[in-house]
Order: structure tokens, then C-alpha cells, then sequence
């Protein structure tokens, strides 16, 4: 697996630092708010982010899971967000939403997602991302807590696949473009 990465982007030591200073800030952000703080994450490229980062966090909150897809197979979004799994709460006007994604692209899901759960009623909705890679936004969309601000490359591991694979890796790389191309 390893060897069809191209080069490390993110190190482990350098994504748990990242992920301590997010906490941090969601931590300061939230500290005076008595009601439910409720971290959604994105399946399934989000699961790993979130695990790390849901430790780190002090204050009280809540998981759960929504799954939205708005890519095929392969490195190109489709442009079309399917939701696979909702979330079914019948508390969300008690509920600041802090949605928890692995990457930003082109923005499309998240700027879908976060109207979507306002008009579902959520008291709040704000977004946080492992990763984002501004330069290919194709919707204006602005998260709330970035850990970092990535070039235009195919990522993968922490949780990012290509075709379902390197997930497991424990730090960010960039896939060798041979193993996408044939
Ligand atoms: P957006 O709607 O285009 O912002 O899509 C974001 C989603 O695309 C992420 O949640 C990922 O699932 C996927 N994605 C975007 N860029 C990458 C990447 O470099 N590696 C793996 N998945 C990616
Ligand atoms: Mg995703």
C-alpha cells in the first residue's frame, strides 16, 4: 500500500497536532453553550478525523453519522449529492451541528449539506475539514475550522480513499499518478 504513494503531505506527528489545536478551538468556540453540541460525521472518509478529533475535544457532545456521496469511483466528482444514510433526530432545534468532513473540493456537498440541515431545523450549523483544497472549488463555501489548506492533489489515507483503498494509512499522501492512470 505504501508503496503507491508518491510522497507523505500530512505526517502522523503533524495531523495530531492539527487535531489538538481544532479541538481547542471547538472547545473554546462552544464553552458557553449549555444545550447539545452534536458532531456529524460524514461517512466514510470522515470516520478517522472524527475518532481522533472527538478524544481531543473536553466539553460534552454527541456522534452521529450521516452518509452523502457526491462522487462515482475514480478522482472526479460527479457534481450530484446523494444522501445514503440521514439523520433521523427529533431534538435538532436543541442541536448546534458542527459537521465533520475529511476534505473540501469542489464544496458542493458541504454547502448542500449545511442548508439541508438548517432547513431540517438545527439550531446551528457549522463545519469543520481535515483537509481543504480551495483551488478547486466550484461553490463558493467558507468552513468554520480547517486543519490545513492543501494544493490541488489526489490525496489519500486518514480515512481518504481511492476506490475504497489506503484508508488505513495512518498520514496524508499523494498517490503515485501511475496507480490512478491505468
Ligand atoms: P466536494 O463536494 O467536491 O467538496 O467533495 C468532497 C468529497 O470528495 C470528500 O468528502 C471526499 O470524499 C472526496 N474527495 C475530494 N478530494 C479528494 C481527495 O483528494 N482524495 C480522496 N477523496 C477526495
Ligand atoms: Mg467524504
Amino acid at each position: 500500500m505504501k508503496n503507491d504513494i508518491a510522497y507523505t503531505l500530512v505526517s502522523e506527528a503533524e495531523i495530531d497536532a492539527t487535531v489538538s489545536r481544532i479541538a481547542a478551538e471547538i472547545d473554546r468556540d462552544y464553552a458557553d453553550r449549555s444545550k447539545g453540541l452534536l458532531l456529524l460525521c460524514i461517512l466514510k472518509g470522515s470516520v478517522v478525523f472524527m475518532g481522533d478529533l472527538m478524544k481531543k475535544i473536553e466539553r460534552p457532545v454527541e456522534i452521529d453519522f450521516m452518509k452523502v456521496s457526491s462522487y462515482g469511483s475514480g478522482t472526479a466528482s460527479s457534481g450530484k449529492i446523494n444522501i445514503m444514510l440521514d439523520l433521523h433526530r427529533s431534538d435538532l432545534a436543541n442541536l448546534d451541528i458542527l459537521v465533520i468532513e475529511d476534505i473540501i473540493d469542489s464544496g458542493r456537498t458541504l454547502s448542500y449539506l449545511v442548508e439541508y440541515l438548517k432547513l431540517a431545523g438545527a439550531r446551528s450549523v457549522k463545519t469543520c475539514t481535515m483537509l481543504d483544497k480551495p483551488d478547486r472549488r466550484v461553490v463558493d463555501f467558507t468552513p468554520d475550522y480547517v486543519g490545513k489548506i492543501i494544493p490541488d492533489e489526489f490525496v489519500v489515507g486518514y480515512g481518504l480513499d481511492y476506490d475504497e483503498k489506503y484508508r488505513t494509512l495512518p498520514f496524508i499522501g499523494v498517490l503515485k499518478e501511475e496507480v490512478y492512470s491505468n
